[in-house]
């Protein structure tokens, strides 16, 4: 029987799990179960699904199923994500600035105290780095910055202190002014001693672009995290392949020669990084598709359209296999 990738990753402290949603569909739940050791929601735990009205808590039937997969399925539980300036209760913009800290403050406790001791890791803030201006978005601004940030993070600890509390945030995997930005941030918190533990790099990344440097600026981004007292997770990847030169099938041998490339770099210091996660896994359910306007033949995914596994799948599994030998020295 062909080992799959929790085969090659069991007892040991790697760590490779999937954004998932809830489908009637057999063949995705079995390949979810027989490949990952983590489940993450893609959408359903969204402030905006959780607490359609004020005050609510709502688990909608996507959160639950996915919630008795993770414990049926015996795999961890990564949360995402208490705030982000996307999926936002539509109550929560008519109120003022400092209703908005009470109501967002408040989320955060809901979420940790209800999942307090069963998710070991939460992305407690998404994206609050715009990308045109690698400054805080507006939101972030309107309710007091970086202080405000510092006492989300606090107040989360203080629910719950077992749970890894992560900073996520895109274009951000290599070097740039993005990631410095983000550095700096983070670097000034852990000087305040803001109990944040760790960066989400998500990495939805076009292949062409991941040669050797960008691989090497990726290994010094993780490394300078580590540096100042972080961790990171490669949070939701998916590796593009349409703007590869060639026919359909060499666009597809070079995926998979990043994805190889890619999984070895990230966790080349298991201490620093030793977590991926695939925002989900298959073409057949991927965002890519619509958000990227990319023809569904290009599939960013491991499984393909039909959920069979493609040669990235079989590169991510030869990744692992190397780091895992490693391990064994
Ligand atoms: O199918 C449900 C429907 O049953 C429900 O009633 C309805 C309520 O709005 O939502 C429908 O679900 C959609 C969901 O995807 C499942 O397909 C939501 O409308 C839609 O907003 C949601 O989009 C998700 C998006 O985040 C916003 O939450 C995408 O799946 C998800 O891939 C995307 O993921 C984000 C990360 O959270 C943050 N980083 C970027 C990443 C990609 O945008």
């Amino acid at each position: 029987m062909e080992k799959t990738i929790l085969d090659i990753i069991c007892d040991t402290p790697i760590v490779v799990g999937t954004a998932t949603k809830h489908r009637e569909d057999p063949l995705y739940s079995d390949t979810r179960r027989s490949n990952f050791n983590m489940y993450t929601h893609e959408w359903s735990l969204k402030w905006k699904h959780v607490s359609p009205k004020p005050s609510q808590v709502h688990i909608n039937k996507d959160a639950q199923a996915i919630i008795d997969a993770i414990n049926n399925d015996n795999k961890k539980f990564k949360g995402h994500c208490i705030l982000w300036h996307n999926d936002l209760p539509d109550w929560f913009h008519a109120l003022g600035v400092q209703e908005k800290q009470t109501a967002m403050l408040n989320h955060v406790k809901s979420m940790m105290q209800m999942f307090k001791g069963k998710v070991y890791k939460w992305d407690v803030v998404n994206e609050a780095i715009a990308d045109s201006t690698n400054d805080l978005r507006p939101m972030w601004k309107e309710v007091g910055g970086i202080d405000f940030i510092d006492k989300v993070f606090r107040v989360a600890h203080e629910v719950d202190p077992e749970c890894t509390l992560v900073y996520n945030d895109y274009a951000c995997t290599k070097i740039n002014n993005k990631s410095n930005a983000i550095f700096n941030m983070l670097k000034t918190l852990k000087e305040r001693g803001c109990p944040i533990h760790e960066v989400g790099l998500q990495t939805h990344e076009d292949g062409a672009c991941m040669r050797h440097m960008w691989m090497e600026s990726m290994k010094q981004n993780i490394a300078r995290f580590y540096s100042i007292g972080l961790t990171s997770t490669i949070s939701e990847l998916d590796i593009r392949c349409h703007t590869f030169a060639g026919s359909l099938d060499e666009k597809l041998e070079k995926q998979a020669d990043v994805y190889y490339r890619f999984f070895k770099a990230a966790l080349s210091d298991l201490r620093a990084c030793n977590e991926i996660t695939l925002w989900n896994f298959t073409g057949k359910y991927t965002w890519v598709y619509d958000f990227f306007k990319v023809e569904p033949m290009y599939c960013p995914l491991p499984w393909d359209n039909d959920i069979k596994p493609t040669a990235s799948y079989q590169a991510i599994k030869r990744a692992l296999q190397e780091v895992v030998d490693g391990l064994m020295g």
